[in-house]
């Protein structure tokens, strides 16, 4: 052993809240003085005091965290982790029953759609961490209405026309790439893959698919960043600090390194509840009533512990601080309504997303897709359809699904949940797959709908009148998706209990 080494009996000594050592990645940190500053409270770093954090730790927090926001003089240095003793597990079995179905895996080929990696992800990912990435606001009839929504949607296909070549290539805020999805952001990659965001990187290279960096990913930025390869296209999605010099010093930075377009978020001034992570997290509530540990928002979960720090006093009269600190496109990315985009092109940002936040925000908005049917005609009226990019995110689980978008006017749209499900199941390999379903889903009903390339595409080739209605019309279901989904629960009784 080093002399200067820690000894895991040294850091167990540290184990309440009078004095907190914990070790990460093998080293020991003292958090005694920033128990109260933890966004995600006092109780999750106690159950760990004295103790390996690494694994709890990991998923949350980008690698420089503890250099970022530890004093220095609170780095106690390396531990020797022979000398840590090694917890053993309890026994769960719903974890032991996830082992068993991990080992009966689908093959990767028997994936035939999006969908298909949804339902395996359910079955094989951490409960933890299908909660927080499948879950949406409140009743989540906003998340499933995103999906849902595209069949109020019907082609108009035209015959006899010359489709032997496709091709699906296109433009994204001036960059080429060949097809028109991106991977757009999502928080907390390392949840569902140890690896975290970096994997989505590469498959999006595989694939010439421009990438979505989150603020808050798992990896670091500058992981992310440095997994791009040759001339790749990454783009940062920002979440607005109250503290605007942190979020300058981060625009600079995502611009130094090259990003391509600065997507602001703009539909979460407050994360939503979703219950499903809630429930998942919290399933112990009795104790966490009795510890008095008040000083948590276990209401909201992990999310919302990562979130804190987001302004919810971003106002319009922010854009042009933005546009005098980047000299980045700017897209504004969650607007929900004809008068905020016309509102977003007199603010001379570059684009728009159309998006509800993936169902998780504000319960009831209304699909992406439904509001670019509405965007776009008043955009055409004014002549100002070129003046900004419209894109869509929200439900797209088939190229059917990007069709229609393009059809209606998007210049592209973005893709979430899938590739984490593809990537918490399959890796690597699995979001690869993902991306080629939908090229191959791309070529085929760009033939079947008579048009050969991104150009050729437009209105006349959709039926939009079931959109009409409003919400009042019936709309078809799917099987798939029904399937995939993870219906909401009721409190849990306690087991002994007769129901
Ligand atoms: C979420 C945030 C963090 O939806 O984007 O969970």
């Amino acid at each position: 052993m080093a002399q200067d080494q820690l000894t895991g009996a040294k850091v167990a000594e540290h184990n309440s809240k009078d004095s907190c050592w914990v070790i990460v990645h093998g080293k020991a940190y003292d958090v005694t003085e920033f128990l109260p500053e933890h966004p995600g409270g006092q109780k999750i770093i106690l159950k760990y005091a004295g103790k390996d954090a690494t694994e709890e730790f990991d998923p949350i927090h980008p690698p420089d965290t503890l250099d970022k926001y530890l004093d220095q003089s609170k780095h106690l240095g390396q531990v020797d982790m022979t000398t840590v003793e090694q917890e053993e597990k309890a026994f769960d079995p719903e974890e032991a029953e996830r082992q068993e179905r991990l080992k009966l895996m689908p093959s990767l080929t028997a994936c035939y759609n999006l969908m298909d990696f949804e339902a395996v992800a359910r079955q094989v990912m951490k409960k933890t961490a299908w909660a927080y990435y499948s879950s949406g606001a409140d009743d989540e009839i906003t998340m499933r209405e995103n999906h849902a929504a595209f069949h109020k949607i019907w082609f108009r296909p035209r015959i006899l026309v010359d489709v032997e070549n496709i091709d699906m290539s296109t433009t994204m805020l001036g960059t080429k790439c060949s097809i028109p999805f991106y991977v757009t952001a999502t928080a907390l990659g390392k949840l569902g893959h140890p690896e975290g965001e970096v994997v989505l990187t590469r498959a999006a290279k595989t694939h010439d698919v421009i990438q979505m960096i989150p603020t808050l990913a798992s990896c670091s930025f500058d992981e992310i960043v440095d997994a791009k390869q040759g001339d790749q296209v990454q783009w940062l999605q920002l979440y607005v600090n109250k503290d605007r010099a942190i979020t300058e010093k981060i625009v600079a930075h995502a611009e130094k390194r090259g990003c391509k377009g600065l997507f602001i978020t703009v539909d979460a001034p407050q994360l939503g509840r979703r219950e499903k992570d809630m429930r998942s997290k919290f399933s112990d509530t009795g104790s966490d009533v009795q510890s008095g540990d008040s000083n948590v928002d276990r209401s909201q979960g992990a999310a919302r512990a990562i979130s804190s720090f987001i302004d919810p006093a971003l106002s319009w009269k922010d854009i042009p601080w933005f546009r005098s600190i980047t000299k980045m496109p700017i897209i504004l990315k969650g607007v929900q309504c004809v008068e905020d985009v016309l509102r977003a092109v007199k603010a001379g940002v570059d684009g728009v997303v159309l998006s509800n936040h993936g169902g998780r925000q504000l319960e009831t908005a209304r699909s992406g897709i439904e509001v670019l049917a509405e965007v776009m005609p008043a955009l055409r009226e004014r002549g100002w359809e070129h003046r900004i990019e419209v894109y869509v995110d929200g439900g797209v689980r088939r190229a059917t699904d990007i069709l229609k978008a393009l059809c209606l006017g998007a210049k592209g749209v973005g893709i979430g949940r899938p590739f984490l499900y593809a990537m918490s199941s399959y890796g690597q390999a699995g979001v690869e797959h993902a991306m080629q379903l939908l090229k191959d889903e791309m070529e085929m009903n760009m033939r079947l709908i008579g048009a050969s390339r991104i150009e050729d595409l437009n209105p006349r080739l959709l039926d939009t009148r079931g959109l009409m209605g409003g919400h009042s019309g019936v709309i078809p279901s799917d099987t798939l998706g029904l399937r995939a989904y993870d219906p909401l629960e009721a409190p849990r009784f306690n087991e002994k209990a007769k129901l």
